[in-house]
């Protein structure tokens, strides 16, 4: 399990200069756990939770009491990649002020990680966690809302069951059919809105919803 995930992410990367190892990272992600949990338990600390960051749009986790710069960071649309988390952990400060176009951006996570291979290596480990993995155990098509706003979400089998639902950022809608159901997701911003976003999900898998705009242009977890 830990190997194929390992496996993938090198894939990913595709920089053979640096093959990650997230055996390596998870020793490493010990400096990070002072501050940040990971895994299904993790809750907020002194850093947001780390499940499933990458996909996720920045500054994005409820209830944590991210740094302004980090909320203008999410306002601008910055999503985390592994390369993009690779280049934020050398210098928090350093990123948002080059992402932001602000030299007084400022980050609240005062730790950096110097080495580019240890960065590599901890993101490997970070990627080993899925958002979607969670949701999906046991249940038919599932669409989770990733964005920041309460949006209506459609989840429909194939031939089969419909479910439709207004969703808080966070929660998950699932249909209630066995595993290796496939349909469609669909995202709209009222009830009655007929150009929001749909998305084909094979397999009793899940979806998610990172930024909702119309006419089919939002931005999904998956690229598949
Ligand atoms: C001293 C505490 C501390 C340590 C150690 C630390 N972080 Fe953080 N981290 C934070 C804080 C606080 C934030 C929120 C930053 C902000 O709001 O500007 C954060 C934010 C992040 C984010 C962005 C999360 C989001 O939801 O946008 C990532 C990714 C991250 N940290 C990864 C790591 C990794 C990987 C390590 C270890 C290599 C680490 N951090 C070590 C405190 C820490």
């Amino acid at each position: 399990m830990k190997l194929a995930a390992t496996a993938v992410a090198v894939m990913i990367a595709g920089t053979p200069a640096f093959p990650q190892n997230a055996t390596k990272g998870e020793q490493l992600f010990r400096r990070c756990a002072s501050c940040h949990m990971i895994g299904d338990e993790a809750r907020n600390r002194i850093g947001p939770v780390l499940t499933g960051v990458i996909g996720r749009p920045a500054g994005n986790v409820n209830d944590f009491a991210y740094s302004d710069s980090m909320l203008a960071a999410n306002a601008s649309g910055l999503v985390w990649s592994e390369e993009m988390i690779v280049a934020y952990l050398e210098d928090p400060t350093a990123f948002l002020r080059d992402f932001l176009q602000d030299p007084r951006a400022r980050a609240k996570m005062a730790f950096r990680l110097r080495k580019e291979q240890d960065r590599r290596d901890v993101v490997a480990y970070l990627a080993t966690f899925a958002p979607q993995e969670q949701a999906m155990t046991g249940s038919g098509i599932c669409v989770t809302n990733g964005s920041k706003e309460r949006l209506f979400f459609a989840a429909e089998e194939r031939g089969g069951a419909r479910e439709l639902a207004e969703l808080a950022p966070g929660e998950t809608l699932c249909t209630a059919a066995s595993k290796g159901a496939s349909g469609v997701v669909s995202v709209f911003e009222t009830a009655q809105e007929l150009e929001g976003c749909s998305r084909l999900v094979t397999g009793g898998d899940a979806e998610a919803l990172i930024r909702y705009a119309k006419f089919d242009r939002c931005a999904w977890g998956s690229h598949s």
